[in-house]
């Protein structure tokens, strides 16, 4: 008995070592230790031994089973140890591998522009609003004293989503004149920017989907005199100090008396040009009084308050701006243009 006690500890010892995971290892454990293990077996047969030889045998096979264990025990934190090793060299990562450089982009040239002009606007007291592009007819056209038949109402121009064409892509950005005046406590300041779409075919001057800045001032004593004021500061600070403007009788539904602004032409001062048709001007944005209809809709008394509105396109901001010749080439997003700004 001694003699295998012996071998069970080499064998073992030596099979601990060699194991390679802690399935193996754990499968050596119980192939020694477990119920049936090659030990617990020898161990069970002490019963036979003679009363003399029991207490030493006993013994001898106490330091064994001790032995076996803590080589386990060892075995076991050597394994996790090489585990933990080798992970940390399958993870490991090289810091001195030069990195890829990010490309910076800049901003959109329109988005300049936008950024020029509320500047401009926030500096003289304007809070800038945001508004849905889904909007209601109501507030479109009905509020804005368009009322049905009016031919922008026509489903030739605009794009509806309903049949009884109450819900609709917005066609301007004035419905954010209604917005304003329903939800904001008099005096108001507000520029509005967004999309703003219509039913157009695309070309150099035309898309169906393309961007608007609304304006509105309502207060005491308001007069086309401080339209004319506010729109020609905007245009000297947008275009340069002694930009020309004039002033074109227009109509809109919503303002009484309306205007048209133009800027007189700055490829050719105004002598007449391809740029501007020969016109020497170029148009650049509908302007004009609130109809007081329009504040009485909103609750608002015309006697005691009064006010001027004001829609600029964008896009040919930005186009006159930076002397873009297309349209097109604001939204095809082409970097090789972009870059250029
Ligand atoms: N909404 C008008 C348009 O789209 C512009 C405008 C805005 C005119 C405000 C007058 C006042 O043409």
């Amino acid at each position: 008995m001694r003699e295998q006690l012996a071998n069970i500890r080499a064998q073992a010892l030596a099979a601990f070592e060699g194991a390679q995971t802690p399935a193996a290892l754990d499968e050596l454990r119980v192939k020694y230790l477990g119920k049936k293990g090659e030990l617990t077996v020898v161990l069970k047969q002490m019963g036979r031994l003679s009363p003399e030889e029991r207490p030493a045998m006993g013994q001898l096979a106490n330091e064994v089973r001790a032995a076996l264990e803590s080589a386990i025990e060892e075995g076991g934190r050597r394994l996790a140890a090489a585990a933990l090793e080798a992970r940390l060299k399958a993870e490991a990562v090289d810091v001195t591998i030069p990195g890829r450089a990010v490309k910076l982009g800049h901003q959109h040239p329109m988005y300049v522009a936008l950024d020029e002009i509320k500047e401009i606007f926030i500096g003289m007291g304007f809070t800038v609003l945001d508004g849905p592009e889904v909007e209601l007819a109501e507030l479109n056209f009905d509020r804005l004293n368009a009322e049905e038949g009016h031919p922008s109402r026509d489903w030739s121009d605009t794009f509806y989503f309903d049949e009884d064409s109450r819900v609709m892509l917005r066609s301007q950005t004035s419905p954010m004149q209604v917005r304003a005046m329903d939800s904001m406590p008099l005096p108001i300041r507000i520029i509005a920017p967004g999309r703003v779409y219509r039913k157009d075919e695309v070309d150099a001057t035309h898309s169906p989907m393309f961007h608007q800045v609304e304006g509105m001032v309502i207060d005491k004593g308001v007069t086309m005199a401080d339209l004319k004021g506010t729109l020609n500061t905007v245009v000297q600070k947008l275009y340069g100090e002694g930009t020309r403007t004039r002033f074109r009788p227009h109509h809109f539904p919503f303002t009484e008396p309306s205007c048209e602004m133009d800027v007189q032409c700055h490829k050719c001062g105004g002598v007449g040009c391809p740029t501007c048709k020969g016109e020497g001007w170029i148009e650049l944005l509908g302007a004009g009084m609130i109809h007081p209809r329009v504040l009485e809709m909103a609750g608002i008394d015309p006697d005691v308050w009064s006010g001027w509105a004001f829609g600029i396109g964008l896009e040919r901001t930005a186009m006159r701006r930076f002397k873009i010749a297309d349209l097109r080439l604001i939204f095809e997003n082409d970097v090789r243009f972009l870059e250029q700004f």
